[in-house]
């Protein structure tokens, strides 16, 4: 069937259709129904199912004839280690890893913090919180410790899970003094701490907290697996939205698993057996996804890598790692082509390596710029592939199915809307808008298994965030607009939320952390287009009169504020002073009128502005400081 039979299917008789994707995996109770409401009135999938998603991902391998099969490659060139560990051994160090949590006292519903870097023991940490049905919740390592702490008041977990540093290109981070400053200003009642020692940097356990890894895996028996609810959460994952407070997507376990193994061969067109890469970082939704979950769910090989696209050693490192272990499809963010492009422009590394085995190159995380695809496709003679989703989604909204079909590709299109999505957009009013024009693009309600049931123990904030604004409707912050073809646009955020090298941040919180230096009486802060990030936050601030400092240090303590306070990954480096910014006449920052601006749109400025002349202050100023 191809691309169209499949779409009418999925949108006529949803339930049947998922019913169906549910034989994908083995349950201890087949679902006998597909979606119903739950009580706050949002669709849940497979309800009365029962499954374990570390059984899924694991021990049916092993019992089907995989067990000697790579299920990990851990690829780490800064360390110069290169592992691979088979579905057998997964098996066992993920058992031996529940048991050790168990000891600990975790639980079914029990949460657990992992600030971890890219190494296999958070993949198996992961899965040893599947297997007991513990909810885990990964924090980006690039995170600083007021991040992790926000997040570990949140959860409330028992145990955090963590390892004595990450490994960037050019320095060690040394996790602790982070994980020390998180516990010291959490409200979490944390039992233990769990830490990987690593090589490259020393670490003293402390007595009573600290338990070693080395312990965790070998002090206690191992576990099996804990049956859970299909609706009973896996994980929850924080993302950026409009505040200071992240929010704390919740995914399932039944609906997730669902979608995630049928995305593998209907969008990756991969089959079990097969060698799949995401370059992304387990910390964020990608790595979720298609670094641990459905490569393992699909009884695949998934490569951790624990490098950047640059610099560890070269701009060669992609291919080099594609032709080590014959990957056959590879999923990376724009940015890391942009900055390959930008080393290598003329692609010389490319032949320097085996690469026949890459069938085809999916990119997300930020649009695909019409220039990196070009240069891409030109290079690898591979179909590129862009597809937009988001964590809410855990999976693609929108893509090129070329496990369905493969369609012809549009430049700056993330080609057509996938089974179970039905997009649409619409105008201020929710009217729907006629092909070619620009709306908020939404998705009709139900969404498909996978996507997240609500936000962890803020209902409410679920249903203002993405329900209430059009009844009947998802809300997906992104704007676009569908072509005559039924080809989907995606733009750019609606909200305060940007996109920086990949990583979802949000500007709104960046204001907080800025606004809280004494010497800024106000601020905005607003994403503005740079040729390899993406995009890149600007600070622009107005001063409290009578400052005693001068401006170029106040700069300079607003960048470290950030940098301290979030995290380098904001890449927040610039912060300009300006007199005022542009305001309604009730007091509001212009923020849309900035943002379209900052993306060298023409703006007309709004009825409500205050004073227009605002606005040309702060062009030319960008414009002085590309
Ligand atoms: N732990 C600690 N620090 C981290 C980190 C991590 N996991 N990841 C990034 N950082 C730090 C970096 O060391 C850097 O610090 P610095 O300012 O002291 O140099 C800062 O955060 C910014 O990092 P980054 O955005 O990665 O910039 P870069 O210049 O080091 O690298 C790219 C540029 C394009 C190579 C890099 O951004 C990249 O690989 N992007 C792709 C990311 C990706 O896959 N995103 C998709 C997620 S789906
Ligand atoms: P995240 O939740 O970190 O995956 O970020 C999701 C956001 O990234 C989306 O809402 C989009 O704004 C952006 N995004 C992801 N993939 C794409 C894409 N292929 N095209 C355009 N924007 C994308």
């Amino acid at each position: 069937m191809g691309y169209a039979e499949v779409y009418r299917d999925a949108m006529a008789d949803p339930a049947a259709f998922w019913m169906e994707r549910a034989k994908l995996l083995d349950w201890d109770v087949m679902p006998g129904q597909a979606v119903a409401t739950d009580d706050q009135g949002v669709e849940r999938w497979f309800t009365d199912g029962v499954l374990n998603t570390c059984f899924n991902a694991v021990d049916r391998h092993v019992i089907s004839g995989r067990g000697a099969q790579p299920a990990i490659h851990y690829d780490s060139p800064v360390s110069g280690s290169q592992k691979t560990i088979s579905y057998s051994e997964l098996e066992d160090l993920v058992s031996r890893a529940a048991g050790g949590l168990k000891g600990l006292g975790v639980g079914k519903g029990d949460r657990v913090v992992l600030y971890m870097p890219m190494v296999p023991e958070a993949v198996i940490t992961m899965l040893a919180c599947a297997r007991l049905g513990a909810v885990h919740s990964v924090v980006f390592g690039g995170f600083a410790a007021t991040e992790l702490a926000v997040r570990l008041t949140d959860a409330e977990p028992r145990i955090v899970v963590t390892a004595s540093c990450g490994l960037e290109a050019s320095r060690v981070i040394d996790y602790m003094p982070i994980v020390a400053a998180a516990l010291d200003m959490t409200t979490a009642d944390i039992d233990r701490v769990v830490v990987l020692e690593r090589p490259q940097q020393a670490y003293s356990l402390i007595e009573g907290r600290d338990v070693s890894w080395h312990a965790l895996i070998n002090d206690f028996e191992p576990a099996g697996c804990t049956p859970v609810s299909a609706t009973d959460p896996l994980y929850i994952l924080y993302t950026s939205g409009t505040t200071g407070k992240p929010k704390g997507v919740v995914r399932d376990n039944g609906g997730h698993a669902v979608a995630l193994a049928w995305s593998m061969s209907a969008v990756y067109g991969i089959s079990p057996g097969d060698v799949f890469w995401a370059a992304s970082d387990i910390g964020w939704v990608v790595g979720h996804s298609y670094i641990v979950y459905a490569p393992l769910l699909m009884g695949c090989t998934s490569v951790l890598y624990e490098g950047k696209p640059v610099n560890t050693p070269d701009a060669g490192a992609f291919w080099r790692v594609v032709s080590d272990y014959r990957v056959r499809v590879l999923f990376a963010a724009p940015t890391a082509f942009r900055a390959i492009r930008k080393e290598d422009p003329s692609g010389r590394h490319f032949g320097d390596y085996d690469v026949s085995c890459l069938e085809a190159l999916f990119l997300a995380g930020e649009r695909l710029d019409p220039p990196t695809l070009d240069w891409l496709q030109t290079l690898t003679q591979r179909p590129v592939i862009d597809h937009w989703w988001q964590t809410e989604t855990g999976w693609a909204i929108a893509s090129n199915p070329l496990g369905l079909q493969e369609m012809p590709i549009k430049p700056g299109s993330a080609t057509v809307p996938l089974p179970g999505y039905c997009v649409e957009i619409l105008d201020a009013e929710g009217t729907q808008v006629p092909a070619g024009e620009q709306g908020a693009v939404v998705i009709r309600r139900p969404l498909p298994p996978g996507c997240l049931p609500t936000l962890w123990r803020d209902a409410e904030r679920y249903e203002s965030s993405y329900l209430a604004r059009y009844p009947g409707y998802f809300l997906t912050g992104d704007g676009g607009f569908i072509d005559d073809d039924g080809y989907l646009f995606i733009m750019g955020r609606t909200d305060d939320v940007i996109n920086v090298a990949g990583h979802r941040l949000s500007t709104g919180e960046m204001e907080e952390i800025v606004a809280g230096h004494p010497a800024v009486a106000e601020c905005a802060v607003i994403g503005v287009a740079d040729t390899l990030k993406g995009q890149l936050p600007v600070g622009l601030v107005v001063l409290k009169d009578g400052q005693e400092q001068g401006a170029g240090e106040i700069e300079r303590e607003l960048v470290q504020r950030v940098r301290d306070l979030l995290g380098a990954v904001a890449c927040f480096n610039r912060a300009l002073i300006v007199d005022r910014l542009p305001k309604t006449r009730s007091g509001k920052i212009l923020r849309a009128t900035l943002r379209g601006l900052a993306n060298g749109e023409a703006v007309t400025p709004p009825s409500t502005i205050e004073d227009p002349v605002v606005l040309d202050e702060i062009a030319a100023l960008l414009k002085q400081h590309p």
